[in-house]
């Protein structure tokens, strides 16, 4: 897939600010490559993740969405990473029922040390939706430049 033709992959990753977010930060700082299909949303804790919003990111064409708050036990508001990841179990089932891939999200868990576990589940989470493909949401959405319905 190829950058400018519209079909380079989108990967939205949601992440903590600060653990996941602070790891991608460090993955930078020790030059770790990591897929430049993964687009970071900055995240002040992943309890803040929004269903309607991720839901919408698909709508509007990412092919994937990884989540990545802190490790668990270490959120700094207590439980936000554990209700992340019953939203992001949530957001499986919601998928699944619209014929969508429930593997297009993700959820990790990461300290702000770890950059290179960072692009390692970046550049995993890269590998999985190229092997899924394109968002078919995304693929209407070519064929209908205006984005307008039908
Ligand atoms: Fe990082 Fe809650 S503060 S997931």
């Amino acid at each position: 897939m190829s950058e400018g033709d519209g079909t380079t992959l989108k990967i939205v990753a949601y992440c903590c600010h600060y653990c996941s977010y602070a790891a991608a930060d460090l993955a930078g700082v020790l030059r770790l490559s990591y897929p430049a299909e993964t687009r970071i949303v900055e995240l002040p804790c992943t309890g803040r993740l929004d269903v309607l919003e991720v839901l919408h990111t698909f709508e509007h064409g990412a092919d994937g969405v990884m989540v990545a708050g802190c490790l668990e036990g270490d959120c700094h508001f207590q439980e936000g990473n554990l209700n992340a990841r019953r939203r992001v179990r949530y957001i499986k089932e919601l998928l699944n029922r619209i014929g969508l891939e429930p593997e297009r999200i993700e959820m990790y868990n990461l300290s702000a040390a770890m950059g290179r576990q960072f692009a390692e589940a970046a550049t995993q989470m890269t590998q999985q939706i190229t092997n899924l493909g394109l968002n078919p949401l995304r693929l209407t959405n070519l064929l209908e430049p205006t984005g307008e319905p039908s």
